[in-house]
């Protein structure tokens, strides 16, 4: 049996298009957002996809939003949980109850430029690589095992859109490359760090931006 992943998404989701279209060994039980505007709930719905909305606005507290989350996740029992754009911050329950199951894609190179406007920091920085990582979520905000990174060049002339849409190709490409080894068994944590199993350096975990 395939194993099965829960997308979860706060907007366009043009990542979680890009593992729809992926052709993974897996079943995506189902999509839910946040936010019922998310335009990413009408393409997963036009493939047949569940979706859900748990309105965050609906909840008074973070933990309560947190609790009806967990639970509409759960009806679905993955093994998997695949933020995709989602913007809310998880308690440390939330995080705990899905130890080692809930994975993200954020837009910088981790550890560097956390949090969000990653490719306004990046530029203010004068960086000349930046990127994406696939990573684990623990309970501190952007850290957590990486899986897989990819790199794209700073150019002169970069305005933060120019720079945003480069990454979100590479974006487009690594998450599901990461969820594919997933979904084939072939992460393994070590130590805190995750190793892929397979054959390297041809399998990138590290994505240069030729490939992109
Ligand atoms: C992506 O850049 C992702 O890395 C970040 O939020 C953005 C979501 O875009 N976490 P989309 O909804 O997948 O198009």
């Amino acid at each position: 049996m395939k194993p099965r992943i829960v997308i979860l998404i706060s907007g366009r989701g043009s990542n979680m298009a890009a593992i729809l279209a992926a052709g993974l060994p897996l079943e995506v039980a189902a999509v839910i957002s946040n936010l019922p505007e998310a335009g990413g709930l009408e393409l997963a719905d036009a493939q047949g996809i569940p979706t859900a909305v748990v309105d965050h606005r609906a909840y008074a507290t973070r933990a309560a939003f947190d609790a009806a989350l967990m639970a509409a996740i759960d009806r679905h029992d993955p093994q998997l949980v695949v933020l995709a754009g989602f913007m809310r911050i998880f308690t440390p329950e939330f995080v705990a109850h899905y130890r080692a199951r809930l994975i993200n894609i954020h837009p910088s190179l981790l550890p560097a430029f956390p949090g969000l406007h990653t490719h306004r920091q990046a530029l203010a920085a004068g960086v000349r690589i930046h990127g994406c990582t696939v990573h684990f979520v623990t309970d501190e905000l952007d850290h957590g095992p990486i899986v897989a990174q990819a790199a794209v060049p700073v150019l002169s002339g970069d305005t933060e859109d120019l720079l945003a849409a480069r990454v979100l190709r590479c974006e487009h490409v690594l998450y599901p490359r990461a969820l594919r080894w997933w979904a084939e068994g072939r992460l393994h944590q070590d130590d805190g760090r995750i190793a892929v199993e397979g054959k390297f350096p041809s399998s990138g975990t590290l994505m240069a931006p030729e490939e992109a």
